[in-house]
């Protein structure tokens, strides 16, 4: 799904080349209107950061890192050394390309990889985050078993994801992972539990469904303008699934079956 979603490095920069006329002399804060694939842009990323209680020097692990928008802007805005974890090989080339371009490769590295089987040292990390990716996953225990193993004793999770507020229908369920990937969705009591058998406390969660209820109709509309920029770049406009999913997201949240919410626990 992610080798059509329609915000791409390629798409970045084509539209970074339009504004500024070149891309010459890139600046990290040159990308952030772009590169991030999350409700709440850089405000988002600054609650994670507080709930993690990031210091300069740690070492954080973003799951799901996709572009590394985030993960390029805690490097740049908290000081801390972050590897990025993405399953797509061209979500993780565009992430090198777009870190190499804003000098921060000495403090982002990019693995190709599943966060189910995390190919990095246990107790390496301070901090793990995430953001709206979990949905993506289907065993969402065994990526909250790895989070938990790369942690040091007293390092945080903090991490956002879709969950469920009553159970959706079947066909709606179809939709969402036909379009968006999204699968096995939790609820908040559910998370609850998984973070506790991975052995985790939880500490926080804050409930973002009216917040990103609000976020989505822009978003939405965005994905539609990009659609229309992607073809008249001469670029394939995006699946059709994908919009009658995100249509079908919209309606959900509306009605109160789903929702967001970010999750905050301890080791
Ligand atoms: C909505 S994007 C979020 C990107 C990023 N967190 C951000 O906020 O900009 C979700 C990402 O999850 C990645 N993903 C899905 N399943 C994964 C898995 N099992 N392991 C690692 N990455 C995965 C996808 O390739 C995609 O890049």
């Amino acid at each position: 799904m992610y080798d059509r979603h329609p915000i791409s490095a390629e798409q970045i920069l084509a539209r970074l080349t339009k504004a500024r006329g070149s891309l010459d002399s890139l600046q990290a804060a040159d990308l952030f209107d772009h590169d991030q694939d999350h409700y709440g842009g850089l405000a988002a990323n600054d609650e994670i950061a507080r709930c993690a209680k990031l210091r300069t020097g740690m070492n954080v692990v973003d799951f799901c890192a996709g572009l590394g928008g985030p993960a390029r802007y805690l490097a740049h805005a908290y000081g801390v050394h972050v590897t990025g974890i993405d399953l797509n090989a061209n979500r993780v080339e565009g992430a090198r390309d777009l870190t190499l371009r804003v000098g921060l490769s000495d403090r982002v590295t990019m693995i190709e990889g599943d966060v189910t089987a995390v190919p990095l040292a246990d107790a390496s990390a301070d901090v793990v985050v995430s953001q709206e990716a979990l949905l993506h996953v289907p065993d969402k225990g065994r990526a909250l078993a790895e989070a938990s193993r790369l942690l040091v004793t007293g390092g945080r999770l903090v991490f956002t994801d879709w969950v469920m507020h009553g159970a959706i229908a079947a066909a709606d369920a179809d939709l969402l992972w036909r379009g968006l990937a999204a699968q096995s969705l939790q609820s908040i009591s559910g998370y609850g539990d998984l973070i506790a058998v991975a052995g985790l406390q939880l500490e926080m969660c804050d409930d973002l469904t009216v917040t990103w209820g609000d976020i989505l109709q822009t978003r939405f509309a965005m994905y539609k303008a990009l659609a229309d920029e992607r073809r008249a770049a001469g670029m394939a406009p995006g699946e059709d699934e994908f919009y009658n999913a995100y249509s079908a997201l919209v309606r959900l949240v509306e009605t109160g079956y789903l929702g967001g919410c970010r999750f905050c626990a301890v080791k």
